[in-house]
Order: structure tokens, then sequence, then C-alpha cells
């Protein structure tokens, strides 16, 4: 395991072949999955399923051969046992109907213990690890502490952050003590996914980039330490990951990860230029997984000269969008290989 190329990349190791994983590299666009998918009206019940979700995990990897398989779950599944009633509603995304805006509802707040509470996740693991190749490491994941909150304050996804911002402005101590409790959950339950096997770890920040940078820290960076601090002890590399974060990325880069995942938007040769020393990860756009071959060999190849003399991780920018093309992911992943 430990000669994988995944975690030798990690490892800051300078690899002649790159390896490579998608972000949401399980889900619709594979027509296995959405098979699946139709036997679970609820998907919560799915990602509970540890059967299911282990056959989820092996799908992109039996098709594509990528050099990591990602635990099918989701980084909102800490929010139920809290007490918070979240559901996923076809064309919405996850929705919590019993939002968090007040200190009161903040102490209202179930404590559990995640190794009883999650301990579905910890069969999942265990029966990915069946079924994956040996030498194929497995990631455990979990959201930052500010993504996952901003999705119990404002009930939704939202585009612009309102609720939350507006609780961190006129009722810090509420927001704050949110926060804290969020990002020590989070760090167990991201330890604790070591623990039970996985072999590295990815924390996804998805909504950073909606803080300007003074807002990121204090409303999201000294929470994504503490659960980096308490997951640190698994002994695993964590890689960093934030969207829409270029303004954010001296903050990001005080975290202590092995490596960082970048957004498409981010430029490449700057980032790679400024930071000799640092492992990243990305970035090609979702997006271009919908062009012609020619293009995404011509973008894919433009990533592998940039990093050629460095350990890096390759990715796309930001997860796989719906309906993307099998043929483009193939070009992506074929390009990489045959480099
Ligand atoms: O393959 C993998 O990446 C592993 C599984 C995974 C899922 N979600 C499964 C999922 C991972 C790593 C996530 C992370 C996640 N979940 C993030 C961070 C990464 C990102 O994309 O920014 C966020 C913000 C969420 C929250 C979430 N879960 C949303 C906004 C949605 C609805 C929108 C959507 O994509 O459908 C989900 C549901 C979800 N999580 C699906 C999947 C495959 C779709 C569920 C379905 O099949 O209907």
């Amino acid at each position: 395991m430990k000669d994988s190329l995944f975690l030798r990349n990690c490892a800051g190791e300078v690899t002649s072949e790159k390896p490579v994983w998608m972000m949401r590299q399980a889900g619709r666009y594979l027509p296995e999955y959405r098979e699946m998918r139709a036997r679970f009206p609820n998907f919560l019940d799915f990602v509970a399923d540890a059967e299911a979700s282990a056959e989820a995990t092996v799908q992109p990897i039996r098709r594509f051969n990528l050099d990591a398989a990602i635990l099918f779950s989701d980084i909102l599944v800490t929010l139920p046992p809290l007490g918070l009633d979240l559901s996923f509603v076809s064309g919405r995304g996850p929705v919590v109907s019993n939002p968090i805006r007040t200190m009161q509802e903040v102490r209202s707040l179930t404590t559990f213990d995640s190794e009883k509470a999650l301990s579905y996740t910890r069969s999942a693991i265990e029966k990915t690890k069946q079924l994956l190749p040996s030498g194929t490491p497995l990631l455990g994941f979990v959201g930052g502490p500010l993504t996952i909150a901003s999705y119990a304050i404002e009930g939704q996804s939202s585009k612009n952050l309102l609720n939350t911002k507006k609780l961190f402005h006129s009722d810090p101590s509420t927001y704050k003590a949110f926060l804290e409790l969020m990002a020590t959950i989070t760090g167990k339950y991201l330890a604790l996914q070591a623990d039970w096997g996985c072999d590295a770890l990815v924390i996804m920040d998805s909504w950073a980039g909606h803080l300007s940078a003074e807002d990121y820290r204090e409303m999201a960076l000294p929470y994504t330490k503490t659960v980096m601090e308490i997951a640190k002890h698994a002994g695993r590399p964590i890689i960093h990951y934030a969207n829409g974060a270029s303004h954010l990325l001296k903050d990001v880069l005080t975290l202590n990860a092995s490596a960082f995942g970048v957004d498409w938007r981010a430029d490449l040769p700057s980032v790679l230029a400024d930071n000799p020393k640092t492992v990243f990860q990305g970035n090609l756009d979702p997006a271009l997984l919908f062009a012609p071959p020619s293009e995404i060999k011509r973008q894919t190849t433009e990533i592998l000269n940039l990093v050629k003399d460095r350990a890096h991780i390759m990715n796309l920018g930001h997860g796989v969008l719906q309906g993307t093309p099998i043929e483009g992911v193939n070009t992506f992943i074929e390009t990489i290989r045959n480099y």
C-alpha cells in the first residue's frame, strides 16, 4: 500500500507517472450507479447500507482503474445524529427542516458517540476494503466545519451563505459555539475513518470561497485547524480541498495538510511557482470532460507538463458533474496513463 502512486505523491515523492482520482467519482454519471440508486428512494438509506456503499465506491475503480477510491458517503452524515432533520430532495439537494439559528438551538443538539451512531461507516469501510484491489488506497472524508455548518444554518444549499454570515456577525458566540461543536465532531469522525481502515483523509471545504480573507480567518480556518489537529493523530495523509478559494490560498496553506486541492479557477502555473515545495491536487475544469477529446488531451497534458518535476495528484478542480460523458473521463485518464 505504501508503494501506491497516490500515497507516494502525498508524501512528496516525485514519481514519473502521476496518480489520478476524481472528486465525486461515484455518482449519477455512471449508469451502474443510477441502477443501484433506484433501489433507494432515500439517499441516506443508500449511504447507511454498507454493501451498497462499498459497491458504489468500487464502481469507478472498476471502470477507470483510478489510483484511489473515496468512500461512498456524504459530508452531511453527522447532522442527523445531532438531531437535525436532513433529507435529500430531488432537484433541491440537501434540506435541513430545523436549521440552527440560536444558542438555544445549539444547546438542544444531541451529543452522540460517532463510533455507535456512524458505525455503518465502519462496516462500509470494511466491506470496501474486501472489494478493492489490494494496492488501491481508500480515502475517508469529511466536510470543512464551515461547509457542514452552513447547511445546518441555511437549511439548504445557499448562493451567498447569508444566514451563516448574519449569525457570525450578529451573534458571534452562538456561531462560535456551533462551529466548535462541528469541529470536534468532524475531527473525531475523520480520525475514526482512519482507525477503521482508510489510508488517507480528505477535508472538503466547498463553501470556503464565499468568505472574504478576513472572515475566512475567523469563520472557518480555526475550526478546520481543530479538525486537522484531532485527525493528525491517526497518522494518515490529509488532503485539504477548498473551492473557489484562490483569494484564500495563503491562509489555506497555513494548514498542516499533506496536499492541497485547488479548483479550476486557480491559475496553476502561478500557484506552483509561488509554492515550489507544496503538493497540490487538481485542477482540470470538470466541464472540460464534455469537450472534444483533443481539447481534454491538450489541457490535461498542459497540467502534466507543469507538474512533471514535482509531486502532484491529478484530479478535477471540483466534483464530476452530472451528465459527464464516460468517454470524456476515459480521455482524461488515458492522457495521464499514456503521458
Ligand atoms: O464519489 C465520491 O465523491 C464519494 C461520495 C461523495 C458524495 N458527496 C456522494 C453524493 C462525496 C465525497 C460527497 C461530498 C459532498 N457532499 C460535498 C463536498 C464536495 C463538493 O461536491 O463540493 C458536498 C458539498 C456535499 C453535499 C451534497 N450531497 C450535496 C450538495 C448533494 C446534492 C447535490 C448533488 O450533487 O446531487 C449531495 C448528494 C450526494 N452526495 C449525491 C452523491 C452521489 C447525489 C445523490 C443522488 O444520487 O441523488
